[in-house]
């Protein structure tokens, strides 16, 4: 069942059961972002997954929208990119239509295909090969960094500075400026269309507009030098996307996908890992016997994490899904966190099992065309990581209270404090 280090969540959680097992099936909202920070959304995906694994919820803060919550209809609508678009955004709340920006996530084909194609190599097969050496280099000197038996905060030293060091790695952006891709990272995704409102819109505008700026200059300086493989020099390089500075709302779009695409879901897989290896203890003893399970571990956290709770699409024309007419123009979100502890797809989902057998088929990089872009590099970033720290550290212990993340789409921490054992 479900275990945490927080001590409130029992009587919380029961709570919890209370209210997603008593209010009308038809009421049902499960979208609210307080309720993933508080980590108490999981009954009331028991229960679509129960009774409604195709769901319409008529009225939230977001207006009205299907969930799919079973692994197969997940399945079934995340392969289906003929009925259902990308195109009016991947969000459950719509697009702020006075700061539009494009991407290709937020696409469809043939500019989907067009887009993405170019900066695939520079996540490809060699640019792994290349970039192992000098992640594992980064890995050790931040874990050598960190402070052995004092309680430090895993999310600052580690998670997001590893997650940064790589975007900045694979962008080639200056490195001293890092941080930077983290500011603006978190400016994207502190939104009301994903349910977090603690940012002035007008300062965010303010904020991705610099962020343009920035961006553009380093677009000018590729150009002028001989093609690499970081993001900015092949798009720039590449004829299907070399004018795209010429749009700043497309430049900001492209290259905010590939910073929000690999930083918050990275950053939250390496806390999720040391919040779940805490919470089920037994497993890591099995990882301490036997480190050789790294590489399936890695599987079984991104699944037991989800780092994005969901995608959302938009249905483009009256299509069946599980017994339900969804209708032409109706928003379907596709929960990949409810998908991921579904019973009939997974044994036991609720126990995280390093070795478990389909740990692979989680959702949690999606189906399809637009299935995750930089699942290889997040898979060697942890695989890395786990090698290091078992060779280095005893435990790394859970020691005060985590603090999760205000959103229904970003499902992570804000705060893992942790002491290192040896
Ligand atoms: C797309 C999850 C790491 C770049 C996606 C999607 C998900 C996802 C759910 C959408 C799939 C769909 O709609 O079917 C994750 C998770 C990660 C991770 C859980 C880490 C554990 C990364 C990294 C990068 C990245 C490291 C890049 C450096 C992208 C891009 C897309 C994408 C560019 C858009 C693909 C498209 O629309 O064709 N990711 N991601 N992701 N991801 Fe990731």
């Amino acid at each position: 069942m479900l275990k945490s280090t927080d001590s409130a969540i029992g009587a919380a959680l029961a709570q919890a059961r209370e209210e997603a097992w008593s209010t009308p099936l038809a009421r049902l909202d499960v979208s609210k972002a307080d309720r993933f920070a508080r980590n108490l959304h999981w009954p009331f995906f028991d229960r679509l997954r129960a009774e409604a694994p195709v769901h319409y919820c008529a009225e939230s803060e977001f207006g009205a929208y299907w969930s799919v919550s079973s692994y197969e209809t997940i399945v079934a609508v995340d392969t289906n990119h003929r009925q259902f678009s990308s195109a009016e955004g991947i969000f459950i709340g719509d697009r702020d239509e006075s700061f539009r920006s494009e991407s290709f996530i937020s696409s469809d084909a043939p500019i989907h295909a067009k887009w993405r194609k170019p900066v695939m190599p520079g996540v490809g097969p060699k640019r792994l090969q290349d970039l192992e050496a000098v992640i594992r280099g980064r890995v050790c000197d931040i874990l050598d960094g960190l402070p052995v038996g004092e309680e430090f905060d895993w999310v600052e030293h580690v998670s997001i500075e590893l997650t940064t060091q790589m975007l900045a790695t694979l962008f080639d952006f200056p490195f001293e400026d890092r941080r930077k891709l983290t500011f603006w990272s978190d400016v994207v995704t502190s939104t009301p269309q994903v349910g977090n409102n603690s940012l002035d819109p007008e300062e965010r505008k303010k904020i991705l507009m610099e962020c343009v700026g920035c961006f553009t200059g380093l677009w000018r300086d590729r150009q002028a030098r001989e093609p690499g493989f970081d993001f900015i020099s092949l798009m720039a390089h590449d004829p299907a996307t070399a004018d795209m500075a010429e749009n700043p709302m497309t430049l900001l779009g492209n290259l905010m996908l590939l910073i929000v695409g690999g930083n918050d879901t990275t950053r939250n897989s390496i806390s999720g890992g040391v919040m779940a290896l805490n919470d089920f203890p037994e497993q890591y003893d099995r990882l301490s016997a036997d480190p050789a399970v790294i590489p399936n571990m890695v599987s079984e956290i991104i699944r037991w994490q989800t780092p994005l709770a969901y995608m959302r699409r938009t249905a483009l024309e009256d299509v069946e899904v599980g017994g339900r007419t969804i209708r032409q123009g109706d928003k379907v979100v596709m929960w990949y966190v409810s998908g991921n502890r579904d019973d009939a797809f997974f044994d036991d989902p609720y126990e995280f099992d390093i070795a478990r057998a389909k740990a692979r088929s989680h959702l949690s990089f999606g189906f399809g065309v637009h299935r995750c872009m930089g699942n290889r590099v997040a898979e060697m970033q942890l695989r890395i990581l786990w090698e290091e720290i078992q060779k280095r550290f005893k435990r790394v212990e859970v020691t005060g209270e985590a603090e999760r993340v205000m959103s229904n789409f970003v499902l992570g921490f804000s705060k893992l404090p942790v002491t290192l054992r040896v």
